[in-house]
């Protein structure tokens, strides 16, 4: 047989690019992959990219810059971009960067292998369509490997929301959800190969509606119920949900769906209402407020966690204070903030933007608040007893880590053989990027 070619892909961006990775892996394992996870060995380099802020896209550039001496070493290795930056550049990376051999964008990843032997061949290979097939379907007769304990799922990609400051609906393309079947197809395959905990992706994922199998649209909360009925998967989560996608089925799920975890990305962005609809989200703080109520009433131990955009064009210190407003009022488990990033070809990019140094301050006090609240959450953890999904080793001998199902990371002195199982562990202390705890068995 001959030798494998290697394959180094490199992620940068959500959750989504994780779980596309792992897929184009799969794809270009059939022409004769297999992975490696250093750059310098890889006969193919592919680099996962993301455009949601400038800070992201640059990276890719510089990354691809470096890459010159290996190339000039090795003629034969082919150097890709796939992702959203992809989407958004296309045959400008090329130009900018001739060492790319290939460019493809987020919906023609079925179409790898081709681009690949096209690529091997000595010609430069780009596809950024928005073909209409599924771009999964190809890989579901793939034999597959036994894997860890916890899994992505694609269930939704794109966006239809058009917020003004954000790259997704361009580079992601419209809102697709896809079929039920395939969904529970995949799903029961993942569990077979050892996951227990699936965590369902979309950009907008809680507005899912995909075909049911009786030939109607299913919500999301339809397809969580029957994904609980899989034997053997013990943990459902969803990401990322938009505030105005937030049926009342999907709220009462969070209260009787006992795989359903008690953790829950709703961002929000602003807490201001004036920015809010200058940023087209057609919610105000306030039916955001509601709605975590709502929630809440379902759910009370709920972890919230949430995005914050600061400096979003026109932003004063009364919209900002709004915000932190906001903060206090919600109380936030875990949080996300960024400074606003121009996006060329978005909305927001034409208007005049805050200062810099303006944006770095906000940021700072809104993380301090973001920060103080998330170790208050850690804290109250402190002294209870939790189910936790063990799934690797831990830093110190000896030691598991694993999961919560508010998503902390837990640590606790276990056997190997605790790998892929829900454990109780009663928590001793919080640590500053996890909780220690011991096994209560
Ligand atoms: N689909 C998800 C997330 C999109 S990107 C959602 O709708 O929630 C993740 C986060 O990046 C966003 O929630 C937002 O907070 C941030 N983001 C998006 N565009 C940005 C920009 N131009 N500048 C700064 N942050 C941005
Ligand atoms: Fe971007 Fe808004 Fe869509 Fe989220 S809802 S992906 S922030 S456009
Ligand atoms: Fe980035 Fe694209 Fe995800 S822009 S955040 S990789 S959808």
């Amino acid at each position: 047989m001959a030798e494998p070619k290697k394959l180094f892909i490199k992620t940068y961006g959500c959750q989504m690019n994780v779980y596309d990775s792992e897929r184009m892996a799969e794809a270009l394992g059939a022409s004769g992959y297999a992975t490696t996870d250093r750059a310098d060995d890889a006969d193919m380099i592919l680099l996962n990219t993301c455009h949601i802020r400038e800070k992201a896209a640059e990276k890719v550039y510089s990354e691809l810059g470096r890459f010159k001496g290996l190339k000039a070493e090795k003629p034969d290795l082919k150097i890709g971009v796939a992702g959203c930056v992809a989407q958004a550049e296309g045959e400008e990376i090329m130009r900018r960067q001739p060492l790319v051999d290939l460019v493809v964008g987020p919906q023609s990843y079925h179409r790898l292998p081709a681009m690949e032997a096209k690529a091997r061949a000595g010609e430069k290979a780009l596809d950024t369509d928005f073909p209409e097939e599924d771009k999964f379907e190809i890989l579901k007769d793939r034999p597959k490997a036994r894997r860890g304990p916890t899994a992505f799922l694609t269930v939704q990609e794109g966006c239809d929301k058009f917020c003004a400051f954000c790259v997704v609906p361009y580079t992601r393309g419209a809102e697709v959800s896809r079929p039920v079947d395939r969904i529970l197809r995949e799903a029961r395959d993942l569990v077979a190969r050892g996951v227990r905990e699936i965590t369902l992706l979309g950009q907008n994922v809680n507005a899912y509606h995909g075909e049911g199998p009786d030939g109607r649209d299913w919500s999301l909360a339809r397809l969580i119920r029957t994904l609980a009925e899989i034997d053997g998967l013990e943990r459902i989560r969803f990401t990322t949900s938009h505030p105005n996608d937030m049926e009342d089925d999907l709220i009462a799920a969070h209260g009787d769906c006992d795989k359903l975890m008690p953790y829950l990305h709703l961002p929000v962005q602003s807490g201001s209402d004036r920015v809010l609809k200058a940023m087209n989200r057609k919610h105000t703080a306030e039916s955001y407020i509601r709605l975590i109520e709502r929630i809440r009433a379902a759910r009370p131990d709920l972890l919230l966690s949430g995005d914050f955009i600061v400096g979003f064009p026109g932003e004063t210190e009364a919209d900002f204070r709004d915000t932190l407003a906001l903060v206090e009022t919600v109380g936030y488990g875990q949080a996300f903030s960024f400074k606003y990033s121009a996006r060329p070809g978005t909305p927001a990019a034409e208007q005049e933007e805050v200062p810099e140094d303006r944006k770095s301050e906000r940021l700072q006090r809104l993380q301090a608040l973001l920060n103080e609240q998330a170790r208050a959450a850690q804290e109250s953890m402190v002294g209870r007893t939790l189910d936790v999904l063990f799934e690797k080793p831990g830093r110190l001998e000896g030691q598991l880590v694993g999961k919560s199902g508010y998503l902390h990371a837990v640590h606790a002195q276990a056997a190997p053989e605790m790998i892929g199982r829900i454990a109780p562990v009663r928590i001793l202390r919080a640590e500053p990027h996890s909780l220690a705890g011991e096994l209560a068995l």
